[in-house]
């Protein structure tokens, strides 16, 4: 039977307790973590995109996505802390629901990493050629050099995201080399996001350009479009969904924390409700000074964000200053609103802080491509550890490589979207993991046991199908697609090289650990 090789939890306990790490984060550590990883092109750049889905609707948008990543917040701080070891979601299906479902939430994990990271890198491209280029050095870099092929609005004509690329291989390298952010930088980081963000809601709420008129339609394209649309209110959620992709990171840390039955709740739920909050007010400055209504092709139907009619539409002139338009959004309605110099500096500060949201990322997917070899799924060349550097230099090459590639050549909303897609299913799979493993082992110790469990996680469940229903059909095909590939090569290599199914558990996952073989007792004939 394929779902028969379920990972016994105490073997992979043993790691925690082998590699017993110092419990130093306190609960607002986490919560800065948490905030370090989730602001990023989401907000900075995506805004834009989420105005052509829902025009004012998008702060309705907010809070929908906002909502969903709560209850699966919730979700995730039951098994992180109850089962603190690397892999996040990979590892708590490994233990719940066996190796092969495991496999295609580690490999449903690529898409919310990876191609996460290559998103960012082309949001921070866009604040890069905008303010530092443009309005620092007066350099426009040709159209060919700023955009990939499939182009996004603005910039017809591209080839490929030199910027982009350049970022996701820039990063990389720091990785291989082994550099880690440490909390000092993260502290700096989120300083320098939050006090953007607020110098963005304070000037833009108070301008004398704010007008409540502007939010007249409030919904433009709907509450909902139709099915494969990824439009209306709903829509813009499903992408902008991608604004609060990160605070699962918050989940790894569960080990390092103090006293994590308060604090691993309190960095998660804080961190999203602190977001939540800020986005809600940003994208109500952006629309009540500039207005984010959607540009309405000939059938009243919005033009579909990032394709090449919208493209054409941002060219022409009377659409310049459109919100919907910008690739740099939020820097934009400060310059649109008289505050050039300001704008300028949000855009500093969205260059400066969009690379360690590219670190996180690569960093994550290094790490669950890191366990997944360990057991055995993936080869396990991959998971070799540099002598000096003490990093898994191969595998980070490997994903800095793939990062980089989708960085160069694919808009940032339709990766984002891809991201969402994979992101989507890892939580809901968490959510079915706190289920199953409230019916398999009701008596473990669970240092935090969510309230409502049988009401929250189920609507985990229905909050993840709906958004994952709401996205542009391309990212709704891209999940079935990706996972048929995943399946062919579990088949086709992993079962047969899975550590697990030969009888051995490692109970190591420490990249610089020391390895330890456990024989368990070995899968029946046949399995
Ligand atoms: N939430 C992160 C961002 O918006 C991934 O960039």
């Amino acid at each position: 039977m394929i779902f028969d090789r379920v990972k016994p939890l105490d073997a992979i306990l043993a790691t925690a307790q082998r590699k017993s790490l110092h419990r130093s984060l306190s609960g607002l550590q986490l919560m800065l973590f948490g905030i370090g990883c989730i602001i990023g092109t989401g907000i900075f750049v995506l805004t834009a995109a989420g105005a052509q889905k829902a025009g004012p609707g998008l702060m309705l948008a907010f809070v929908i996505a906002g909502a969903v990543c709560i209850v699966a917040a919730l979700c995730y701080a039951e098994v992180a802390a109850m089962i603190p070891v690397a892999g996040s979601a990979y590892t708590y299906s490994y233990a719940s629901m066996g190796e092969f479902l495991a496999w295609t939430v580690g490999w449903a994990l690529i898409l919310e990493y990876a191609v996460a990271a290559s998103a960012v890198s082309v949001g921070w491209s866009g604040y890069f050629s905008g303010t530092i280029l443009q309005e620092f050095f007066g350099i426009t870099l040709p159209p060919w050099l700023a955009a990939g092929p499939l182009s996004l609005g603005g910039a017809p004509g591209g080839f490929i995201n030199l910027p982009a690329l350049v970022i996701a291989l820039l990063v990389t390298w720091l990785l291989m080399i082994g550099t880690s952010e440490s909390a000092k930088v993260n502290a700096v980081l989120v300083a320098i996001k939050v006090a953007a963000l607020t110098a963005f809601i304070a000037l833009t709420l108070t301008s004398p350009e704010f007008d409540a008129e502007r939010f007249n339609p409030f919904l433009p394209a709907g509450f909902g479009g139709s099915f494969g649309s990824g439009l209306g209110a709903v829509g813009a959620a499903a992408t902008i969904f991608f604004a609060y992709v990160g605070f699962d990171a918050v989940s790894t840390a569960a080990e390092e924390t103090k006293d994590p039955q308060k604090n691993v709740p309190f960095g998660l739920i804080g961190s999203l409700l602190f977001c939540t909050v800020f986005y809600i007010l940003v994208a109500a400055g952006a629309i009540g000074t500039i207005g984010g209504q959607p540009i309405m092709g000939p059938d009243g139907i919005p033009f579909p964000a990032g394709s090449e009619e919208l493209a054409r539409q941002c060219a022409m002139p009377q659409y310049a200053a459109a919100l919907v338009c910008s690739d740099e959004a939020l820097a934009h309605v400060l310059r649109q609103i008289g505050f050039s110099g300001i704008g300028n500096m949000l855009g500093i500060a969205a260059f400066l802080a969009l690379p360690s949201v590219i670190l996180v990322l690569i960093f994550a997917q290094t790490r669950i491509f890191f366990v997944m070899s360990r057991d055995g799924l993936l080869p396990e060349r991959l998971s070799a550890v540099h002598p000096r550097w003490k990093t898994p230099h191969i595998v980070t090459m490997m994903t800095g490589l793939v990062v980089a590639i989708g960085a160069a050549f694919f808009p940032v909303g339709l990766l984002a979207d891809y991201a969402n897609a994979g992101t989507l299913y890892a939580f809901f799979m968490v959510a079915v993991t706190v289920m199953v493993l409230r019916r398999k082992d009701p008596a473990r110790h669970r240092p935090f046991r969510m309230m409502g469990v049988w009401i929250v996680a189920p609507l985990t469940l229905a909050g993840c199908l709906y958004l994952y229903l709401n996205l542009p059909w391309q990212a709704i095909a891209v999940l079935p697609a990706w996972g048929l590939i995943g399946v062919l090569i579990y088949l086709g290599y992993s079962r047969r090289r899975s550590h697990l199914g030969r009888g051995i558990v490692e109970v190591v996952d420490d990249v610089a650990g020391e390895e330890t073989m456990v024989p368990i007792h070995p899968p029946a004939q046949g399995s």
